[in-house]
């Protein structure tokens, strides 16, 4: 990956814009991808299925390693409980953890307040809007009757005037929300298909160039990279979709 595929912070260390989501059964099979990947180059996203595997003991290997993490455990619960687990995640040092918008501008602004005390190294929080797997008859069926793209808009708002950081969006809502939120405001992207990569299960994909043109600030990759033949062959040729962009 070439330097212009990662941007640098005010403080000079790189800040790169790809995070790979590290899905995988086996701690095995995690770590023989990570030992291959440069953390220089892109961070680590451990969700759901790792962490309750593997725990925070992976998140501190991984860290050892020089990596940073995104915690994707999409907290939603009462504001206190939520609070105290971000300030969890906080004191695990890990880069960025995000929460469901779904819980509401308390839940949200308890989170915020809760990182302030970790200071300038406190994890970036960011809000899930509508999970892609929403579509407007599964948000019908719990009672939301306004378009997906509303729902996003409104909970997007919601996390800014709640003192996020930003969200989780799907490539194709990132202008919308650019819109609706000016200033600094980070949109993080999943469901990243480069033009030679299989789609798999992911149904509205976009390309990492068209992705950062819409307005995506990191991109949340899996398969593509993960699944690959030649991981680090994969993540070459993304970063330079992406080097042609920036
Ligand atoms: O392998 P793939 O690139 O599809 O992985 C995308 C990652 O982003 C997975 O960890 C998936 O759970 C996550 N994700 C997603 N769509 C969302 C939110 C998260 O694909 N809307």
């Amino acid at each position: 990956m070439t330097e212009s595929a990662t941007r640098k912070t005010d403080s000079g260390v790189k800040d790169p814009r790809i995070i790979v989501a590290l899905d995988f059964a086996t701690e095995r099979e995690a770590d023989a991808l990570v030992a291959r990947l440069d953390p220089a180059r892109a961070r680590l996203k451990i969700g759901k299925e790792m962490f309750t595997r593997f725990g925070p003991e992976m998140v501190r290997r991984y860290q050892g390693q020089g990596f940073e993490i995104f915690l994707d455990l999409k907290f939603h619960d009462i504001p206190n409980t939520v609070a105290r687990a971000v300030a969890g995640a906080a004191e695990l040092g890990v880069w960025m953890v995000n929460v469901h918008a779904m819980g509401g501008e308390k839940m949200m602004t308890r989170a915020a307040e809760a990182l302030q005390e970790f200071g300038k190294d406190r994890p970036k929080l960011i809000a899930v809007t509508v999970l892609t797997s929403m579509d407007a008859s599964q948000l019908s069926g719990v009672g939301i009757m306004d378009t997906v793209e509303n729902e996003v808009t409104r909970l997007a708002v919601l996390a800014r005037n709640s003192g996020l950081d930003g969200v989780v969006s799907s490539a194709r809502e990132a202008g919308i929300i650019r819109k609706s939120i000016p200033g600094e405001f980070l949109i993080v992207t999943p469901g990243i298909r480069p033009k030679w990569a299989e789609t798999n299960d992911q149904i509205r994909i976009v390309t990492p160039a068209d992705a950062l043109r819409g307005g995506s600030d990191y991109l949340v990759i899996g398969r593509p990279i993960t699944r690959s033949q030649d991981p680090l062959e994969a993540l070459r040729l993304i970063s330079e979709e992406i080097e042609a962009v920036l």
